[in-house]
């Protein structure tokens, strides 16, 4: 597939074969890159069952004979909850669930694109800072590949995400710090070594094997597009990737619309809601970032700009929610449709759940974009209590009765 790089800042165009990662006339912070297909084949059937996310190769910036990851990655289940539509007053509500990719989250399109291309250029180690999904996501697809990883993640990710690391044999750098650390530190080390980078928003061929995902959820409702698309938000490359799918859908014509996209941010780490009602999303705010949802627990957002102006640009807009509200969604999500998101896969649904009210009669698409396994301690505090018994059944009839699953006597 032909294609050239644009800088979502200055608008200058690059050739890929100059430029790997960033515009160098605006810096790695503003002058993250778009990649513009010069133009798209026609057509209209994609084999997602036996393909995954390949089955979108002709809309990705690769050749023809790529390599692909030897996993099954994306084509994702898609879950219409109608009951659950009627409760919150919208139309219709469909729950797309990332969790199912290999390493349990939506990074896994991702990286699958960070292989091909690092395979095309002959790099045999690739590098990431991460909160934690990124990092697995790098350390399994890389030990499919026989490849090397070397991963930076702060000290504090949660036990699952660094177990994954261990476990696809990643080199691992536990920072004692932030993941806005993390990132600079990773990036000193891998620009020294020459290693290739899966850091976000710098790759701009992330955010092309993210955007299948929004590919795939026009695909599974029949080129049926819903009125807002909601998915959680750190770094701003996936909401931007949501948007990008939905554009590239219309733009070879199979859709006449793109739902308006709406970011949803944990309240102690809304960086990007806060440039976004700034209004100047080249002026980006950073902040100290905390929340429960650790996978969005950015302070300092590499893919700012691209998310303002494109969440902007489909109608759509950020939201905060509190770590409570997630909780809270975890287990809401879990009840009510089977799917158990990690926190900042349950955001999403908080998200939906404070704007239900401005979307009553209209119809929207969740990104449940990691698996609720990865993070089990911030679920069971809120998840309620487990029932200690003696081996007797007569103790069991005891706690039964006392908290009201049987009547006495
Ligand atoms: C589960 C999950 N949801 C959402 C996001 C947000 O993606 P981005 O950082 O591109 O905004 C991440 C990123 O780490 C993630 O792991
Ligand atoms: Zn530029």
């Amino acid at each position: 597939v032909n294609y050239f790089l644009k800088c979502v800042n200055c608008g200058t165009v690059y050739d890929p074969k100059e430029i790997m990662y960033t515009c160098p006339k605006c810096g790695p912070r503003l002058g993250t890159l778009e990649v513009v297909i010069n133009e798209y084949p026609k057509h209209s059937s994609f084999d997602l069952k036996s393909k995954g996310i390949w089955a979108f190769s002709d809309l990705l910036p690769i050749d023809e004979d790529h390599y692909e990851v030897p996993l099954f990655i994306g084509n994702t289940p898609i879950y219409e909850k109608k009951a659950l539509a009627k409760k919150l007053g919208l139309s219709d509500l469909w729950i797309k669930n990332d969790g199912r990719n290999p390493t349990g989250s939506y990074k896994d399109r991702a990286t699958a694109m960070a292989i091909t291309k690092a395979k095309a250029l002959n790099f045999n180690t690739i590098y990431c800072a991460s909160t934690g999904n990124a990092a697995s996501s790098l350390a399994g697809l890389t030990a499919a590949s026989g490849m090397k990883s070397i991963i930076f993640v702060p000290k504090t990710a949660p036990e699952a995400k660094i177990t994954q690391l261990l476990v696809y044999g990643a080199i691992v750098m536990a920072v004692d710090g932030t993941y806005d650390e993390a990132f600079d530190l990773s990036t000193e080390i891998g620009n020294e070594f020459g290693w290739y980078s899966r850091n976000s928003a710098i790759n701009p061929y992330l955010l092309e094997g993210k955007k299948t995902g929004a590919m795939e959820v026009v695909v599974q409702l029949d080129f049926k597009v819903p009125d807002f698309a909601i998915v959680s938000v750190g770094d701003g490359t996936v909401v931007s990737s949501i948007y990008k799918g939905f554009k590239d859908m219309k733009t070879i014509g199979l859709i006449d619309k793109i739902p308006k996209i709406i970011g949803v941010q944990a309240e102690g780490a809304n960086a990007i809601v806060r440039t976004f009602e700034s209004g100047h999303f080249d002026r980006p705010v950073d902040i100290d970032a905390h929340s429960i949802a650790d996978s969005i627990a950015v302070g300092k957002p590499r893919d700012v700009l691209k998310a303002c102006k494109w969440v902007k640009e489909s109608g759509g807009y950020f939201v905060s929610v509190t770590d409570e509200e997630i909780g809270k969604a975890i287990i809401e999500l879990a009840r009510e449709t089977g799917v158990f998101g990690e926190p900042a896969g349950a955001a999403a649904y908080a998200g939906l759940k404070k704007l239900a009210k401005d979307f009553q009669g209209k119809s929207a698409v969740i990104f449940v974009t990691g698996n609720g396994l990865k993070d089990i301690k911030s679920a069971m505090n809120f998840a309620g209590r487990v029932n200690y018994v003696k081996p007797d059944p007569k103790d069991v009839k005891s706690v039964l009765r006392q908290i009201g699953v049987i009547q006495e006597g």
